[in-house]
């Protein structure tokens, strides 16, 4: 069977290559979680054997990313599991998997927001400059509220709004100062290392490792940015995949240095800080590369915001459009042609939350959503091949249903090493998706049709 469904927007013309893909992949993925998480699990939960919670969450993310590619392939579509659970299961479970997108998407955002003010204040600090601390930080750390990730995230908001489409040249460019801030923050204090510090390497044992691999998974978010731009892409069979393992493989071997460098020069006890990199640095006296590492972070770190409000939008935009939300929410700006109420949206929520809950929390929010739905997109690569074999698949991972299986095994050890009261506002948010659903979607949404153009 030729693949009719999930081309409804026309021939559109291929322009992004390997090259480019892995870009986008790498822009979406290096963020907060390297620079922020990193010392926080590290002193909370893993110490030193972080850097096992890398591999594990390394290994879970590259299987997830080949199921991926197997649907992302098939049928290229931009609303991703919202839009796959609908072919393949129905109404109910693809408005749980949109439902649980956004909020993935809005945690996400707030998440990486809250991480940048550690950046932003060690930047200002170094310059001499204080800023009030009740304005820095979320009321659980004594605060009223943590503003510059507010009002940095209402600016990404503005800026997409205005129809700023992702700007290659910029994002090349922010993915280079990522890349160049981690080896640089490598290269500096690797020579500080104190092979004293590793001891003991597992303090917190087998459960500390995969407690801080359901943490440090946030790191590799982001990958699943690729799956929604194959439509885009060219000779999708062979770069998505390749795409993706190529990003995994990057940012798994910069994330393993830097825990190794990281716990190796400061004490894990101590790195229980938002802005660990310039703290480590600061620590051994490098203060122009903490103050250059901070910038890079900041300006790094806001292209994440950036990626993660363009992809939430675009699946409230899905959602509308199919009449699960209210399609008041698909309604493209005239001159722009930009989301710009789904845009809105999923920017104030995220600065809401970004403004008043704590990191640690909301990344395993967005985690808990994040395995969620890659869980289910395990399971549908094995119903797909079920129930259309005949699709055309430009790839296929290989080995029959070992690989989706393998995934959704993963999945299900990471979410299980997840806190309980992370799993409560999971279900609280879910509750709310069955009101909506039942108080709107059944009756309104569409089922989905082959034929016509989504
Ligand atoms: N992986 C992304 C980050 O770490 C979400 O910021």
């Amino acid at each position: 069977m030729k693949n009719q469904i999930g081309k409804g927007s026309g021939p559109k013309e291929k322009t992004l290559g390997l090259f480019d893909l892995s870009i986008l992949g790498i822009g979406a993925i290096i963020g907060t979680g390297i620079l922020v998480l990193t010392g926080i699990v590290a002193s909370t939960d893993a110490g030193p054997g972080i850097v096992f919670s890398f591999l594990i969450a390394a290994l879970a993310s590259g299987l997830i990313g080949l199921c991926y590619s197997e649907l992302t392939t098939s049928l290229p579509n931009s609303g991703s599991a919202f839009f796959y659970a609908w072919v393949s299961i129905g109404k109910f479970v693809a408005f749980l998997a949109g439902w649980t997108l956004i909020g993935v998407y809005i945690t996400t955002t707030a998440t990486v927001a809250n991480g940048w003010t550690g950046y932003v204040q060690s930047f200002l600090e170094v310059l001499g400059i204080n800023l009030p601390h009740q304005f820095l930080v979320n009321p659980a750390a004594g605060g009223y509220i943590n503003l510059p990730a507010v009002l940095m995230i209402i600016l990404m908001t503005i800026i997409l709004t205005r129809g700023t489409s992702e700007s290659k040249l910029v994002n090349n460019f922010l993915v280079g100062v990522k890349i160049f801030i981690i080896v640089l923050f490598i290269v500096v204090s690797v020579w500080d290392v104190k092979a004293t510090n590793w001891h003991p390497f597992l303090p917190y044992g087998a459960k500390g490792i995969f407690t801080g691999a359901s943490a440090v998974f946030f790191s590799f978010l982001g990958f699943d940015a690729l799956a929604t731009s194959a439509e885009d892409a060219k000779d999708v069979g062979h770069t998505i995949p390749r795409a993706i393992v190529l990003c995994l493989t990057v940012s798994t071997t910069l994330y393993i240095l830097v825990s190794l460098v990281m716990t190796g020069v400061v004490r894990y006890t101590k790195l229980n800080v938002s802005e660990a990199m310039s703290y480590v640095l600061l620590s051994e006296g490098h203060n122009y590369v903490a103050e250059i590492v901070s910038l890079g972070a900041v300006l790094g770190i806001m292209a994440v915001v950036f990626a993660f409000i363009y992809a939430g939008s675009n699946i409230l935009k899905s959602m509308s459009r199919s009449r699960f939300l209210p399609k008041g929410f698909a309604k493209l700006n005239a001159h722009t042609q930009s989301p710009n109420r789904a845009i809105w949206l999923i920017g104030l929520a995220s600065a809401v939350f970004a403004g008043e809950f704590d990191l640690h929390y909301l990344a395993l929010i967005a985690n808990i959503g994040s395995l969620m739905v890659f869980m289910l997109i395990s399971l549908i690569v094995i119903i797909l091949r079920y129930k259309y074999p005949e699709l055309e698949r430009p790839f296929k991972v290989p080995f029959g249903n070992v690989i989706p299986t393998c995934s959704i095994l993963v999945c299900l050890v990471l979410l299980v090493s997840i806190s309980l009261k992370a799993w409560l506002t999971y279900l609280l948010w879910i509750v709310i998706g069955l009101i909506v659903y039942f108080a709107y979607s059944l009756r309104h949404a569409d089922e989905f049709n082959f034929t016509e153009d989504k």
